[in-house]
């Protein structure tokens, strides 16, 4: 599908039109993927209305990333945070996919970065099921990837670096060429690590496993949203490495992430999952998943920013600074151009 037009896109400070939303050309980040960004969605809830989901998760990650690539970041998070509030309600959005970016700007083309400035924008647009809207029930077919995910030492998994994409894209399109919807990659020790945008999930003897963060994964706040879910839920729920033969011994296996939400994968190399449709336990969690990003249950965990009770209230103030003072010391002195 070709983007869709939307009205405004927040660029460096200030609300513009998505016409006018530009770059140069010879941007640093478009020639060495000097870029950090955030994939997040904001959904219609039934009892808070537009709402984040784990806004506050999705700017410590932001920060992280850009802290990990000694990136100056010229915004407070409070700031982005706002930004991200703002740019739902400028587009008169009930839900969307947000996607804020921090980049490096342009300057000048040398491989060190540290004189370019550093640019941050917040887009935001519709975004409908990842994976195909029957893959939440029929689940996707997935392919074990010839591309591994990148060593420990040579990328940082845990940034959410627009650079690690190009494995992300080795991955996917692989998969498509090849008939599958996914492809899951291994870490470069033969271990399952993840999809190219998504966690993955095994469900063995009534026990679930997913890897750890030493398995060259992102940390997906989906991820750990799953984890807390199925805890509270009495499921074991473990972090540990995964043999690639467990994909086609599990139960059950899913994917997490902000773009697939909760997917289950009913094949793996063409060896079916389970029974190959989608397990008791992965429907359980997907639909405990779906009622509290629907807004059907309580917000019990307060993952939900509500875009505009906060904006009423004015997200600068201490209900949406407070959960930042670890970050803001990461704010470090904006670069002049
Ligand atoms: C490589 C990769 N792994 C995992 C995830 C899932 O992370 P999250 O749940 O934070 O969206 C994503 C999606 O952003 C991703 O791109």
């Amino acid at each position: 599908m070709p983007f869709e037009e939307v009205k405004k896109i927040w660029m460096n400070g200030e609300l513009v039109d998505f016409a006018d939303a530009k770059i140069h050309v010879l941007t640093h980040a478009i020639h060495y993927g000097s870029g950090l960004f955030e994939g997040i969605r904001c959904y219609n809830t039934k009892n808070q209305g537009p709402a984040i989901f784990r806004l506050v998760e999705h700017m410590r990650r932001l920060f992280d990333s850009c802290k990990i690539y000694r990136m100056p970041i010229p915004f407070s998070a409070a700031e982005i945070t706002q930004a991200c509030l703002d740019t739902v309600a400028a587009n008169d959005f009930k839900e969307c996919y947000l996607r804020p970016v921090v980049y490096r700007g342009f300057y000048s083309l040398g491989v060190d970065p540290s004189k370019c400035p550093v640019d941050v924008v917040v887009g935001a647009w519709n975004w409908g099921k990842y994976l195909g809207p029957e893959a939440l029930e029929l689940g996707v077919d997935v392919r074990v990837s010839s591309w591994n995910r990148m060593a420990p030492n040579t990328f940082p998994a845990l940034a959410k670096a627009t650079g690690n994409y190009m494995n992300s894209i080795l991955i996917r399109q692989e998969a498509a060429i090849d008939g599958y919807s996914e492809g899951i990659a291994l870490d470069v020790n033969g271990y399952v690590s993840e999809g190219s945008g998504e966690n993955v999930f095994v469900v063995r003897d009534n026990r679930i496993f997913t890897p750890p963060l030493g398995a060259s994964i992102l940390a997906g706040i989906t991820r750990s949203a799953v984890i807390r879910i199925a805890r509270d839920m009495g499921f074991e729920c473990i972090e540990g490495l995964i043999p690639r033969e467990m994909l086609y011994i599990a139960d059950e296996l899913f994917f997490s992430g902000t773009a697939a939400e909760v997917t289950p994968v009913r094949s793996v190399d063409r060896i079916p999952v389970g029974n190959g449709r989608r397990g008791p336990i992965t429907e359980r969690i997907q639909k405990e998943f779906f009622a509290y990003i629907n807004g059907e249950i309580p917000d019990r965990y307060g993952w939900f920013t509500p875009v505009y009770a906060e904006r009423a209230a004015g997200a600068r103030k201490p209900a949406l600074a407070a959960p930042f003072p670890l970050i803001e010391q990461y704010r470090f002195a904006p670069i002049t151009r």
